[in-house]
């Protein structure tokens, strides 16, 4: 019934919902309830503006989930740091505790101290937590790497560890993001340790070696670049479509949602997504940011509003689209500046926690669709 109510206020609203917020976001954020600078004209004893709402209470009516993913250090550390995941959103990913360097950095040894202690505070926060992720070629060990296994012992490593993983958090996890990352930008499969040991066939073991771990966890690939209609994202769409066919319990696909305001926004995310719903999985934006070569300019940050809400409101308008993630919420901890030298300033919250245009862009798309 909710998500009825979504879909058909946000088809009503899509056609004037660009031109209605990037304006009004630019416009600043004005009743907010951590304002960057006082409201305009605001007082002691200004009474606080109508849209004084978390994002989780602003998703929750707008019928879906906003998570982000989490610094396991910087919960652990900072107080503020853990105060805005536990106000802000109503699902998290570990950003890195549940990869596999992480999880079982000597074969058979696993630590689940920081991973745990995420599933803890989301239980405590009544949030619900995507697990990221079972296999992927990056943040291997170098025990897996450069083990010289035959195929069929590193089938077995490979199965062994979805095993473990999933069973230990068995019950806890919403969705797991099971292969990530497994396709080149041609739509080719990516050259990996797992496909060149195992062949393409890991991708269906993987999902089925989960399923059978946890049978009520939602399965996902997960991807980046495959926002709009390309190659990539068409190569997902055909292998979803033929493991679905025969009985391969893939159940959601990932849309990462990393972009640079120096490309064009995905404006064709609706559409694809859209292909994705008809299948009949669920589908979700994972890791969303939207990065700016610094120093940032009024139209790039412009830009970047728009981004995300590119991304926002392409969620929104799919029926099955069931959660908006942000990787990472605030510019203090983000990968960016490290992976892409000169650029940053990709998250909705600034380095001191406070709340950027882009925080308030998606709060008006959220209140728009939960109207
Ligand atoms: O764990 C070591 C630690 O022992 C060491 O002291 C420290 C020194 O730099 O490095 C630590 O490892 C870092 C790790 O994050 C944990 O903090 C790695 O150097 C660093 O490369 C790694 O970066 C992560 C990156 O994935 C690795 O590919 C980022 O935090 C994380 O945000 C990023 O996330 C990925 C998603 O999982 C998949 N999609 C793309 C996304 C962005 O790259």
């Amino acid at each position: 019934m909710i998500k009825m109510t979504r879909a058909a206020t946000v088809g009503a609203a899509a056609a004037g919902l660009m031109a209605f917020l990037v304006p009004n976001v630019m416009a600043s954020a004005p009743g907010h309830e951590h304002p960057a600078a006082p409201a305009p004209g605001g007082g002691p004893h200004s009474k606080p503006a109508p849209s004084a709402q978390t994002l989780r209470a602003l998703a929750q009516q707008a019928g879906i989930r906003i998570g982000t993913a989490v610094n396991a250090d910087a919960l652990a550390a900072e107080a503020p740091y853990a105060a805005k995941v536990g106000a802000e959103f109503n699902s998290v990913t570990p950003e890195n505790a549940m990869k596999w360097d992480a999880v079982e950095p000597t074969r058979g040894t696993y630590n689940y101290t920081q991973a745990d202690q995420l599933v803890a505070y989301a239980k405590a926060h009544g949030q619900l937590v995507r697990g990221h992720t079972l296999v992927w070629h990056n943040q291997l060990p170098s025990w897996v790497t450069s083990g010289d296994f035959s195929a069929a012992e590193l089938r077995d490593i490979l199965h062994q560890h979805i095993t473990a993983e999933v069973t230990h958090f068995k019950g806890k996890i919403w969705q797991w993001d099971v292969v990530n990352e497994a396709f080149n930008e041609d739509g080719t499969l990516r050259d990996s340790i797992w496909l060149q040991k195992l062949g393409p066939g890991y991708i269906a073991d993987a999902f089925r070696w989960a399923h059978q771990a946890d049978p009520k966890a939602v399965l996902f690939y997960n991807d980046y670049n495959d926002d709009g209609i390309n190659a990539k994202s068409t190569a997902i769409y055909d292998l979803v479509a033929k493991l679905r066919k025969e009985g391969v319990p893939v159940q959601g696909v990932g849309i990462q949602g990393h972009l640079d305001v120096q490309y064009p926004a995905p404006h064709d995310i609706a559409d694809n997504l859209a292909r994705f719903d008809k299948l009949g999985v669920q589908t979700a934006i994972t890791e969303a940011d939207v990065r700016i070569t610094l120093p940032a300019d009024n139209t790039e940050v412009e830009a970047q509003n728009e981004a995300y809400q590119t991304l926002l409101e392409g969620c929104l308008l799919t029926r099955n689209c069931t959660d908006f993630t942000v990787w990472g919420f605030t510019d203090k901890y983000s990968w960016v500046p490290g992976t892409f030298s000169g650029e940053g300033q990709a998250n909705i919250y600034d380095e001191n926690y406070q709340p950027k245009t882009a925080y308030t862009a998606i709060s008006q798309d959220l209140r728009l669709a939960g109207r």
